[in-house]
């Protein structure tokens, strides 16, 4: 992979790096929160906080390395089914990532964007994700940063398959003429390139309801480290993984 003289990748530009569509999209799910803090005899919510703390680096890093979309799993519609003092926990998480790092996003040029049913979450949390939605990025947006909250990629598709026949108003022919574009033009995801990369934390080797659609020819990174531990010279080396990859989309290359 090519790098520059601090030992980054020269970052996003249009064109190929080894043969590879450069990394525009990365998504990862974080997890291994709960594991970390046990691990050290702490309460869970302490995981979380620790694991919010190891995403503020993730963004920096992805800034520095110019890639320009990051999609981050951090609440799954079947994570909403844990014991309420849990959901209570990580809604207080988010809104103090919210608190900390919203203007500092913006400050950077970090567009903000939560996917996923919120209706449920408490009417300040939704506040405070609207306001940090809405805010202006000045010149051009160098990281497009997206959240997955009570995101499931079922739900996704279920969501854009009904709002795409809201639209069409279901004439039996307009059923017959849709296609993957007006799927995709309809998923939550609508405007993100499908991921390139995706990064699970945590051991376990599976993807959990997320992105199902977009993740069709991703490549996949899994690792044992609890996501507090996650380190950026992790993040590089599974970006290095990446570039040695033979991304072949089904084709004969
Ligand atoms: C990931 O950490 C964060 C969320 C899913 C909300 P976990 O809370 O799943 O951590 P473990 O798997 O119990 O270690
Ligand atoms: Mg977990």
């Amino acid at each position: 992979m090519a790098k520059n003289t601090d030992g980054y990748t020269d970052g996003y530009t249009d064109g190929y790096t080894d043969g590879n569509p450069k990394l525009a999209h990365l998504a990862i799910i974080l997890d291994g929160n709960g594991r970390w803090a046990k691990n050290r005899n702490l309460d869970r919510p302490s995981g979380h906080f620790k694991g919010i703390e190891n995403i503020e680096g993730l963004i920096k890093q992805c800034v520095k390395m110019q890639i320009p979309y990051l999609t981050l799993f951090v609440f799954s519609t079947e994570n909403a089914n844990r014991p309420p003092h849990e959901i209570k926990a990580l809604y207080e998480v988010f809104e103090y990532f919210i608190d900390q790092q919203g203007s500092i996003l913006i400050e950077h040029q970090v567009s903000f964007k939560v996917i996923g049913n919120i209706a449920a979450f408490p009417t300040s949390l939704k506040e405070k994700i609207a306001i940090l939605e809405g805010q202006q990025i000045r010149d051009v947006c160098k990281l497009h940063l997206t959240i997955a909250a009570h995101y499931s990629g079922r739900w996704d598709m279920l969501q854009a398959i009904q709002s795409l026949l809201a639209e069409t108003k279901v004439a039996p022919s307009l059923i017959s003429s849709v296609d993957f574009a007006q799927i995709e033009a309809h998923l939550a995801t609508r405007g993100l390139p499908d991921p390139d990369l995706l990064i699970r934390t945590g051991g376990e080797k599976r993807i959990s309801n997320f992105m199902l659609w977009q993740l069709a020819y991703t490549e996949l990174y899994f690792t044992d480290t609890l996501w507090p531990d996650f380190s950026q010279e992790e993040l590089i080396q599974a970006i290095e993984w990446y570039y040695s990859r033979e991304r072949k989309f089904g084709v004969i290359v």
